[in-house]
């Protein structure tokens, strides 16, 4: 993609210090919920990266606040893919599947966004046949006006409208991953 094709992410939707001050209070729900537990965190590649490591750090912060409350982390990431065809809209698929620790766990999936839905719903689909102790989502954004698919999300950073939204791991065509706030795209 060349600069002059590149659209520009303009408009900050959600700045940094939003961003970080939401994630923490992420963290501390997710203390409480968890308190003295072991909890797989599963990472969903690539796009829950930045938020994936911001949370877990929240997480740890929380704890500090009391150190009676512990919740014993592990990191898992799977890795999945849409793509279009003919004859369905869109169909997922799983690239990386996660290891073997996951079964008979308590999970939290980490999710950038829930946009259609299908990908968290295939995801589900795919966990409820490692028999895990239970599974939840917290997603960074909801963006509830494309869902297709109806599903439950556990802990939601913040509802985004109707736009293409890029930054802190949301990518366009692989780019602006590496922003630290979220941004709308702007077409040129
Ligand atoms: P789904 O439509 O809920 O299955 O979303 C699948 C994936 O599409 C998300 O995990 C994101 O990686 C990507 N996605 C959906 N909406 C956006 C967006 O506005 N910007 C960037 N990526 C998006």
């Amino acid at each position: 993609m060349s600069a002059a094709t590149k659209p520009l992410p303009k408009s900050v939707l959600i700045s940094e210090v939003c961003l970080q001050k939401r994630i923490r209070e992420l963290g501390t729900q997710i203390v409480d919920d968890y308190e003295n537990q072991e909890l797989v965190l599963l990472g969903v590649l690539r796009g829950s990266v930045l938020f994936f490591a911001d949370l877990s750090r929240a997480i740890f912060g929380a704890q500090l606040k009391n150190i009676t409350r512990e919740v014993h982390i592990r990191f898992e990431f799977v890795q999945l893919t849409s793509y279009h065809n003919n004859t369905q809209p869109s169909a997922v698929e799983l690239i990386h599947s996660g290891s073997d620790y996951l079964k008979r766990r308590h999970i939290l999936i980490v999710e950038d966004i829930v946009d259609t839905g299908q990908t968290l719903d295939f995801l589900r689909e795919y966990l409820w046949t490692l028999n895990p102790k239970t599974v939840k989502v917290c997603a960074l954004l909801n963006k509830p006006s494309k869902r297709r698919v109806p599903v439950t999300i556990d802990y939601i950073g913040f509802e985004v409208p109707d736009a293409f939204i890029v930054g802190y791991g949301l990518d366009y065509a692989q780019q602006y991953r590496n922003l630290p706030y979220i941004a709308l795209l702007e077409s040129t």
